[in-house]
């Protein structure tokens, strides 16, 4: 395989209608590649609730994946209102979720606890009226299947 395979694509704000789409996109061309089954799903994860931060949270931004043999690399970044405490949004049921959006099943505060479970290793990096780039790894370490 010639690495890194990338899949990127861009999530527009309160896009409800398409939200899932890019993370589904993963998933396909995770199987595609013939990864197991449970990274496929650790990844499925990460990237879905990363997507919808971005629907919901960051006003819109870039996802992209880059898939070696060694790792899945999961990327979000936008040009969103930032996180102004990292270390309270990664606590399980933090939520600054508006109604509206509570009303459609999310902001359970649990989509950053959910990608810190799911990942080796987890950074991200936001500046208020800046944005947010958060960075999720998935170590392969000879469980990638055939890449
Ligand atoms: N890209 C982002 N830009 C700005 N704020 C964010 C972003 N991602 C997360 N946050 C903040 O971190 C909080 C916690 O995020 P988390 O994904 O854990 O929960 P949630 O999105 O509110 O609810 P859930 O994911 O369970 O539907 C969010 O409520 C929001 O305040
Ligand atoms: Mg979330």
């Amino acid at each position: 395989m010639a690495a890194p395979y990338v899949v990127e694509f861009e999530v527009e704000k309160d896009d409800f209608l398409a939200a899932g789409e890019g993370s589904g996109s993963v998933k396909d061309t995770l199987k595609m590649l013939g990864m197991h089954s449970a990274i496929i799903r650790r990844a499925a994860i990460i990237t879905y609730e990363a997507e919808m931060n971005l629907v919901i949270h960051g006003g819109g931004g870039v996802l992209k994946v880059l898939i070696t043999p060694e790792r899945i690399e999961i990327v979000s970044s936008d040009e969103g209102p930032g996180i102004p405490d990292v270390e309270m949004a990664m606590r399980e049921g933090f939520s600054t979720a508006p109604d509206r959006v509570r009303e459609m099943g999310f902001g359970a505060g649990m989509g950053l606890p959910n990608i810190k479970r799911n990942s080796d290793s987890l950074s991200i990096d936001s500046t208020v009226g800046v944005g947010t780039t958060l960075r999720a790894v998935i170590e392969l370490a000879g469980q990638g299947g055939s890449v």
